[in-house]
């Protein structure tokens, strides 16, 4: 008799920002394919909603929203614990990029509204998903786990808004896994470069502009990484899962995984 492989999330409920397209969306796929329960799927456009339930039907409940709104954090969870039950992990991940813009690129005017809405997608995003999620995850004795990326060690992948804002990531989780333990991990994910629509800020005017179209990225983030290479959104996603695995992860909080080509070691130009 065959035994089925059991998955590392067996009956496990995830909510993932930003889960309606690239990184997140692997994320979805992954997590349910590990046996996740149901997933939460908080989404900006109807678009990202009708596609993720015409790809996993009830598996998943979608949430429209924006992550900058702690009240749209709030209806997230309170829909993928009214549906599935429970909360054992949330993915934040909804993030918006800048487009490598430096500083003096910017008028003071512009920086203003940029800083705000990078820091608030990027930051603030997490900090209120974090917090609408508390209480069910210190009920599960769960965990979150949060995308930032090489920019949140390193210069040279964004400009200095979104360098800064994955950086602030890192903190808030280093903070976060201090007051959660012992009840609840909280961990990271660094991806490096990766073919995903990610976008650009409104305020820069840079909101249809997609990483992914950028002349020659892929072949460019290839030839300058180690490892030869561009991710592809699933290339990041057993991260994840080994992070939210309690059996796998019972010991490791306040940890990032850098998924990213070997960034440290890429040779100087
Ligand atoms: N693509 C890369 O090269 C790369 C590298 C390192 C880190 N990352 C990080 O990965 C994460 C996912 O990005 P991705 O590359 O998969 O791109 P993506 O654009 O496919 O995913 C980001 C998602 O966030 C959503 N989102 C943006 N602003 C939102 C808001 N205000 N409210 C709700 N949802 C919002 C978007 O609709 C989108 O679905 C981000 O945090 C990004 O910074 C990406």
């Amino acid at each position: 008799m065959r035994v089925a492989n059991r998955g590392w999330l067996e009956g496990d409920v995830a909510l993932v920002t930003g889960g309606g397209s690239g990184i997140g969306r692997a994320v979805v796929k992954r997590f349910i394919e590990e046996g996740a329960a149901g997933i939460g799927v908080m989404v900006r456009s109807q678009e990202q909603a009708d596609n993720l339930v015409a790809e996993f039907g009830n598996q998943v409940v979608v949430s429209m929203g924006d992550v900058r709104s702690g009240a749209d954090n709030q209806l997230a969870v309170d829909a993928t614990v009214a549906r599935f039950g429970k909360l054992d992990t949330l993915v934040g991940n909804a993030g918006v990029w800048d487009f490598f813009t430096r500083l003096e690129k910017m008028s003071l005017a512009d920086l203003d509204k940029s800083f705000d809405e990078i820091f608030g997608v990027n930051v603030k995003g997490y900090v209120l998903a974090a917090r609408a999620a508390a209480e069910a995850l210190r009920a599960s004795r769960g965990s979150m786990i949060f995308t930032l990326s090489n920019s949140a060690f390193y210069a040279g992948g964004g400009g200095p808004l979104y360098v800064a804002s994955k950086h602030a990531g890192l903190g808030l989780i280093k903070q976060l896994a201090y007051e959660f333990a012992p009840e609840v991990r909280v961990n990271g994910v660094a991806p490096g470069g990766t073919v995903t629509p990610l976008r650009g800020p409104e305020s820069l005017g840079k909101q249809e502009r997609r990483l992914s179209e950028i002349p020659n990225f892929q072949e460019n983030v290839a030839n300058s990484m180690p490892l030869k290479m561009i991710a592809q959104p699933e290339d990041h996603a057993g991260h994840y899962v080994l992070l939210a695995s309690r059996a796998n992860s019972k010991a490791t909080t306040a940890v990032v995984i850098q998924s990213d080509g070997g960034w440290e070691i890429r040779p100087m130009r």
